[in-house]
């Protein structure tokens, strides 16, 4: 990135960080920079991905998310408001909401998604990776607490091959499930070779995670 560029990028994290809320339910401040600092890990090894785009998306993803706010269309026009006063093209720009639009989980269980550009492929990643390992099991299990969701009931069964409509209206959920119902699942669907090995490593985390709890559970020696 140039000069100007990186000038860019720090109002972009102004604004990301201004419309960022500091709990920790999924999306505060602290999963944006984690986001960020795994975007710039993984472009590391993709040289030939625009930073500025991938950065900006990293730090933009969760701008106008349905789930965290209630206007979408205003909230976006807001962005693209800043985006255009901070001298970002037209064109850059539309790559970047293309990139959030296109990124998530439920998206693209509804199969709704276009396909990302690299830039894309890079932020998702690294997004994704925020929810398994370590992190996604404490992000899990806070976000779970928060909801009132049990941590764990035997008699009810992880679903693992649910639909969009199904995903959404998911109701019984538990804390543990959520782990067979998405967490588990996100290590496939890595786009880069680099985010495919951190993934191997944090699946690891998450599958001992669960077999201990259930060894524990039991009351094993
Ligand atoms: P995103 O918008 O990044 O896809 P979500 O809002 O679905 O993320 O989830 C934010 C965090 O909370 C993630 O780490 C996710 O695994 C966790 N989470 C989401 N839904 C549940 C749930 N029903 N039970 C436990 N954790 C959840
Ligand atoms: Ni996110």
């Amino acid at each position: 990135m140039n000069a100007n560029e990186q000038q860019q990028l720090e109002q972009i994290k102004d604004y990301a960080l201004g419309q960022a809320t500091d709990d920790e339910t999924g999306h505060g401040v602290d999963h944006i920079m984690r986001v960020v600092r795994m975007a710039k890990t993984i472009l590391r090894r993709i040289p030939q991905a625009n930073e500025l785009i991938t950065l900006a998306a990293a730090y933009l993803h969760d701008t106008y998310d349905e789930k965290l706010v209630t206007d979408v269309p205003a909230a976006k026009q807001a962005l693209r408001d800043t985006l255009t006063t901070i001298g970002l093209t037209a064109d850059q720009v539309s790559q970047i909401f293309a990139i959030i639009d296109n990124m998530s989980y439920s998206k693209s269980l509804e199969g709704a998604a276009q396909p990302l550009t690299l830039e894309g492929q890079v932020v998702q990643d690294a997004d994704r990776l925020d929810a398994i390992g370590a992190i996604g099991i404490t992000r899990a299990i806070y976000y779970g607490g928060r909801f009132g969701e049990k941590v764990y009931d035997p008699s009810i069964a992880p679903r693992t091959d649910m639909n969009h409509d199904e995903y959404r209206n998911l109701d019984h959920e538990t804390i543990i499930n959520h782990f067979y119902e998405k967490l588990l699942k996100l290590k496939d669907l890595m786009n880069t070779d680099v985010a495919v090995s951190i993934a191997a490593h944090r699946q690891e985390v998450m599958v001992d995670f669960l077999g201990e709890y259930q060894a524990e559970w039991h009351g094993e020696e």
